[in-house]
């Protein structure tokens, strides 16, 4: 079997700077925010591979179809031997693009999951004895560091992740990508697609209720590691539509007026009856939107595939 290697770009504890000074800013601010990358310990990561399995989750369905009708075409086009996963889970749909690269070296997930990197990288090696797999416990918004392996290679950001990004945040990632891709590379961008809102809140707040779990998750995260004392049942969980930005935002809503210490920090944080703190935003795109955005970035969008039910889309991009 290959060698697994799990290179962790950021000092031990970088995560934990990195979470004291997000929740800090996030909650000493109106209104109260914080970052989606939070909610990814191994129980999030868990609830996270539940969601993609609940009938109001199309996504991961959607973009699995085109990656399965698309995947010996991409790996035709981009020809690649290295490929670069940013947000990669539990990696479960790479697996059609793996099967479909004939002369693939090497693949490199990367995640702030530890857990999902793990548990990600073992199952593809037992399919895949012959595969070197390089995963990076890594923030993608914070510079990446790639490890050295042979091109071309194929940037993959899949599941819509981009859209938890904010629009001045998007900007600067896809400047950073674009600045890892060398002639001959390319940029495989999944992007969730503008549709009935019915339909995009449902994904977001399902009948079993796993994505208001997943949504409380963040706050047991804070609680284990800033010794918080939220109590996430207090909290309602809310999916809203945003039509100024087309993007869905999930929100906690406090239940009743009450205060979170939180020792770490030396803080504590009151609530309002009904206070509001926002725990993510999903974007929602237009072929067009995609095409300035990744244009600002000095890329060029070369292919658009979109599934059976036009509600998802993947792009295959170059730099210019
Ligand atoms: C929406 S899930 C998508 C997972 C998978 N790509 C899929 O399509 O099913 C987002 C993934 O990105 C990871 N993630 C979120 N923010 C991140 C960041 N700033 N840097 C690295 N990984 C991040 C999470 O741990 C999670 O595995």
């Amino acid at each position: 079997m290959s060698p697994f290697l799990l290179t962790r770009t950021l000092p031990v504890d970088a995560t934990d700077a990195a979470l004291r000074a997000d929740v800090l800013q996030g909650l000493t601010r109106h209104p109260k925010t914080l970052p989606p990358k939070w909610f990814y310990d191994a129980h999030g990561s868990e609830l996270f591979e539940e969601i993609t399995r609940l009938p109001e989750y199309y996504p991961t369905r959607a973009e699995r179809e085109i990656l399965i009708d698309r995947a010996d075409e991409i790996a035709r086009v981009s020809g690649a031997r290295s490929l670069i996963e940013l947000g990669s889970g539990s990696s479960e749909k790479t697996r059609h693009l793996l099967d479909a690269l004939p002369v693939l070296h090497s693949y490199v997930p990367v995640d702030v999951s530890e857990s999902a990197l793990h548990g990600a990288a073992e199952a593809l090696l037992a399919q895949r004895p012959g595969l070197s797999v390089h995963a990076l416990i890594a923030d993608f918004t914070g510079g990446l560091a790639l490890p050295g392996t042979p091109g071309p290679r194929l940037i993959a950001f899949l599941g819509g992740t981009i859209g938890n990004l904010l629009p001045d945040e998007r900007a600067v990632f896809l400047k950073s990508v674009r600045s890892l891709l060398s002639p001959g590379d390319a940029l495989l961008l999944g992007t969730d697609l503008v549709k009935e809102e019915k339909v995009l809140v449902a994904a977001y707040d399902d009948a079993a209720g796993v994505t208001a779990e997943f949504n409380r998750n963040v706050l047991r995260v804070v609680n284990r590691e800033l010794g918080a004392d939220f109590d996430p049942a207090g909290f309602d969980h809310m999916a809203l539509w945003n039509p100024e930005h087309e993007w869905i935002e999930m929100r906690l809503r406090a239940r009743r007026a009450h205060t979170v210490k939180i020792p770490d920090l030396d803080l504590v944080v009151p609530f309002e009856a009904g206070e509001e703190l926002r725990t993510e935003v999903s974007a929602k795109f237009r072929r067009d939107g995609v095409r300035a955005e990744l244009g600002s970035a000095g890329l060029r969008l070369d292919q658009w595939w979109t599934d059976s039910g036009d509600r998802f889309a993947l792009s295959l991009a170059t730099a210019v």
